[in-house]
């Protein structure tokens, strides 16, 4: 292991009609609030109008952000941070996904900065102050309700940046499988995928003696790998969704993580991916993983061959080392198609035309990968054995 220190001050508030603690949450805080959230699944499920009924219990003036895209996009940011110039915000409550909480963070932050929120994002100006926040999950998927990265999408030039700050956890996230039982399957499925990266972003790494930390992320891949089929089955399962839920703010809220870097270069190049197609993150995971995997298989065929045996319950007699290894990776791909989760580029209809500048723009911030890095002809690589 690595030396490390943990920080995550975000109260998290979980269970059934837990929403009622908005009142008392809101309690240390100013009485503007600015409500963020997304195109209109909060109206169509009842969210909206029952977050509403606590926000005027708590006797607070509310702002509205509405609209935030799926990939939350810069013109987005910078019209809830002048939303708060105006209307002199002082608390931010985000009801929604990932998008909605990511695109929170930013506005947060950019409302304490007088230049343009993107030298944020970009990270030539480091955000050390940000209006205080919360969040009412809706999605379990990104881990955003309990960690301090946002990622932010510039569509006129096609940059996808994650950036983070110690000043951007949120102060509670309220988090109800109940407000998750509407999210249609594709969403489902593209959560279920998103934690499970994570997790195998974490898993590969080149700290030595992290025996915890490896049964930790085992424990939340064979947990969401077993409930997952039978979410789908039974969609308002409050068991499956509780369980689904949980496992996604544990496998990014940064305790996974402990004593070592995670590799990360998958992410790196499906926002690149996303940039220009505008596709939901983790279907562009679901396919470009397995093939990174292949990629750095030979970087500690070890650690592939822990994660076929141990999480994909391949025999560790039945072959060489390698073929263990790769059996896993099938098995991975195969798991995630039975769930309905795409494998090609081709399945949202992307072809090789943009595949030199995808690899640019991972290439954009410097070498990606801590695990294995990656150069740009690795990144062409990969996105090519993605098509
Ligand atoms: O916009 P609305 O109408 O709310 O609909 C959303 C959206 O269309 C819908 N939805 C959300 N909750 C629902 C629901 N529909 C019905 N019932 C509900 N209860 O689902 C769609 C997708 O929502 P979105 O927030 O975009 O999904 P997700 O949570 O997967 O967030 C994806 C974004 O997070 C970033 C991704 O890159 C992407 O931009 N990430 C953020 C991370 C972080 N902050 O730590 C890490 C991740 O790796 C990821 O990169
Ligand atoms: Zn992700």
């Amino acid at each position: 292991m690595e030396n490390f220190t943990f920080y995550n001050p975000t109260k998290l508030v979980f269970g059934k009609g837990q929403l009622n603690t908005l009142p008392e949450e809101l309690e240390s805080y100013g009485k503007n609030v600015l409500l963020v959230y997304g195109g209109g699944s909060i109206k169509r499920n009842g969210l909206y109008n029952e977050v509403m009924d606590q926000l005027h219990k708590a006797g607070v003036t509310v702002t509205e952000l509405s609209g935030v895209e799926p990939n939350p996009r810069l013109s987005t940011v910078q019209k809830g941070v002048e939303l708060c110039r105006e209307h002199s915000i002082d608390f931010l409550l985000a009801v929604g996904g990932g998008s909605v909480i990511d695109c929170t963070k930013a506005i947060a932050a950019g409302a304490k900065y007088e230049g343009d929120v993107w030298d944020i994002v970009l990270r030539k100006h480091i955000a050390t102050e940000a209006l205080p926040f919360g969040t009412v999950l809706t999605l379990a998927a990104t881990g955003s309700e309990m960690n301090s990265g946002s990622v932010i999408t510039n569509w006129e030039t096609n940059e996808k940046y994650g950036w983070g700050s110690p000043v951007t956890f949120p102060k509670f996230s309220i988090l109800d499988p109940v407000n998750t039982f509407s999210v249609p399957k594709d969403h489902t499925v593209y959560g279920i995928v998103d934690m499970m990266s994570h997790v195998l972003e974490q898993y590969f790494h080149n700290s030595t003696n992290t025996p915890l930390q490896d049964r930790m992320c085992e424990g939340v891949l064979t947990t969401v790998m077993e409930t997952a089929p039978k979410l789908l089955e039974d969609m308002e399962s409050y068991e499956h969704r509780e369980t689904i839920l949980f496992n996604g703010t544990i496998a990014l809220n940064g305790m996974l993580q402990m004593g070592y870097r995670g590799d990360w270069a998958t992410h790196g190049i499906e926002h690149a991916v996303s940039a220009i197609y505008d596709i939901p993150h983790a279907g562009g995971l679901a396919i470009l993983f397995p093939n990174w995997m292949e990629h750095v298989l030979d970087t500690n065929v070890d650690r592939f061959k822990q994660l076929a045996v141990r999480v994909f319950g391949v025999n560790e007699k039945s072959g060489s080392d390698n073929e263990i290894a790769l059996e896993g990776i099938r098995r991975l791909r195969e798991f995630w198609s039975s769930l309905g989760a795409p494998s090609r580029l081709a399945d949202y209809d992307i072809d090789d035309k943009n595949i030199e500048k995808m690899a640019e723009h991972v290439m954009s911030r410097g070498a990606v990968g801590n695990f294995k890095s990656l150069a740009y002809d690795d990144a062409v690589a990969i996105l090519r054995a993605s098509l």
